[in-house]
């Protein structure tokens, strides 16, 4: 497993303790970004008054580091971010860190609302007055009693938060902009004051949001005649996120993130994140199969990425939104990752890229004309935009055959699975376009071919003639690896999921 690669420089984080831990089996976490947690040290050169704590040496940052970071500013600018925090996460010592994230995504010109809960609090309330909870987390019964309690805790958590807000010098407000009718009678239960989500008064959060005031949403709606409800924050952040266009949704809770085992799941398309939910949702904590749930149905929706966090984790606002790596899970609707055909303009951002492997003569040498001329034959695999890898599929028509050249991940993305997925996509790919045999020639990564695409070794007189003597007159001696291509007959992945050519 290769190293965490933010490019921002080490944060602290607090080690996991308590979080869910799942098994999901292996052929479904093949298509997931998968890294193990790390322990950092030190902070981000973002945070405003943390430079004392730095030791220069450790954390000093690199001009490409801050490229990568400035490259998000101008496509955030002025964006909304809902920042739904849980109860317990207002209730945390790392509140006051998370606000100081607030403010910097503030002075960057991102603009937050804020959507709380207050389980946490209405649960201690509880047990302090004696009060049976009937529901805690807004989804369940709640009956009068526990309403009132609802109210209280959710203005312990506003009032926390407003104290928050004004020591970073944020500038925030309540936002009464639920509009809610009651959640009715569920399977044959009347949920009593649970309410749900109606309409958001967007014009109101509009307003403050032009102001440069962060709207503050509590877990409660009211209808037209005044009464209250109690809601579900998860379902509010996105409601709010909807109705308000919002790019993203921030889910931060102490369950924070989803794993396999001893690793977070970094990305899951909404597909994926479906299909967890179906097989795993037994198994998983109730608070991240409703975060799961509610991203899904808001990437659904049209918000472009949901990211769960643990909001626990210092600095975890910042690492999560300016790296490609991200420490979170994140859902996503959108083309995150996605295969594409090289342009012409693609050539020196391909040529940066596979250069150390041409050095250390893992791949042959290409000129930009040898590339330029065989540009049709060559696929980018981009991550947020970011290139991240390539292959090209050449083809030999005659002899029914393809060749897999030029294979290469970046080694910050390197070990999370994209290597594999660019054989299956060259494969497919072959396979489409009538190549009954996919050919792979290598000097180091033969065993890779082998162990993890299903290539055997064979003559190099196997080869088409004319690739035969191209192999003879390079001097590499390379490996010749073949596989008979298999068109998969899979249903349709959604278009940002790979393989598919
Ligand atoms: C080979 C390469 C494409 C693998 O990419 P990747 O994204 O890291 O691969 P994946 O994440 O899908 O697979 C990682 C697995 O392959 C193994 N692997 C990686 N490179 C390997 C190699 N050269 N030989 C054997 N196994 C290798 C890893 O140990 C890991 O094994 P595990 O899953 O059992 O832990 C990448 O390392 C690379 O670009 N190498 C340099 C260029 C090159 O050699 N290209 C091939 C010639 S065309």
């Amino acid at each position: 497993m290769k190293t965490w690669t933010s490019p921002l420089p080490p944060v602290n984080c607090d080690q996991k303790s308590g979080a869910t831990k799942v098994e999901i089996c292996p052929a479904s976490t093949e298509s997931r970004k998968i890294e193990e947690k790390k322990t950092h040290s030190a902070c981000s050169p973002l945070r405003p008054g943390s430079f004392g704590r730095f030791n220069l040496a450790d954390t000093l940052m690199k001009v490409s580091d801050l490229r990568s970071i400035l490259q998000y500013v101008p496509r955030f600018r002025e964006k909304i971010f809902v920042v739904a925090l849980d109860g317990e996460i207002a209730a945390s010592g790392n509140l006051s860190n998370l606000l100081l994230d607030l403010a910097v995504l503030r002075s960057l010109s991102i603009r937050i609302i804020i959507v709380h809960g207050c389980g946490a609090q209405l649960v201690q309330l509880g047990k302090e007055r004696g009060v049976t909870i009937s529901n805690s987390d807004g989804t369940g019964i709640t009956d009068e009693a526990t309403l009132k309690l609802g109210i209280e805790a959710s203005h312990e958590v506003l009032q926390e938060l407003m104290q928050g807000l004004s020591s970073v010098d944020l500038r925030a407000a309540y936002a009464n902009v639920i509009v809610a009718h009651p959640a009715g009678i569920l399977d044959g239960v009347d949920t009593l004051c649970t309410g749900k989500v109606e309409r958001v008064e967007t014009t109101t959060l509009q307003c403050f949001l032009n102001e440069g005031i962060i709207p503050v949403i509590l877990p409660l709606g009211f209808d037209g005649e005044g009464r209250t409800f109690r809601v579900n924050s998860d379902s509010v952040a996105l409601e709010v996120a909807e109705a308000m266009r919002a790019l993203k949704i921030i889910y931060l809770s102490t369950e924070g993130t989803l794993w396999v085992g001893e690793s977070i799941v970094r990305q899951l398309s909404v597909a994926e994140t479906e299909d967890v939910l179906r097989r795993k949702r037994a198994v998983l904590d109730p608070s991240i199969v409703s975060k799961l749930e509610h991203a899904s149905r808001a990437c659904r929706r049209g918000i472009a990425r949901v990211h769960l966090l643990d909001g626990t984790e210092n600095e975890a606002l910042l690492s999560e939104i300016f790296s490609h790596e991200g420490i979170g899970t994140m859902v996503y609707s959108n083309e995150y990752q996605q295969m594409r055909r090289a342009l012409k303009k693609d050539l020196k951002g391909i040529m940066a890229l596979i250069k150390e492997s041409i050095a250390n003569a893992e791949l042959v040498k290409r000129s930009r004309a040898d590339m330029l001329a065989a540009l049709d034959d060559y696929w980018l695999l981009e991550i947020d935009r970011h290139l991240a890898g390539c292959v090209a599929i050449h083809f030999y028509p005659e002899h029914e055959a393809a060749e897999l050249a030029c294979l290469y991940v970046a080694k910050s993305h390197e070990g999370q699975g994209f290597g594999r997925k660019l054989m299956a996509f060259a494969e497919q790919l072959a396979a489409k376009k009538g190549a009954k045999c996919l050919y792979a020639l290598s000097t180091q990564a033969y065993n890779f071919f082998q162990q993890k695409g299903g290539f055997s070794e064979v003559s190099p007189d196997e080869l088409p003639p004319e690739r035969r003597r191209k192999w003879e007159a390079s001097g590499r001696n390379s490996k010749v690896m073949r596989k008979a291509t298999v068109l998969s007959t899979k249903p349709p992945a959604p278009p940002q999921s790979l393989p598919q050519p």
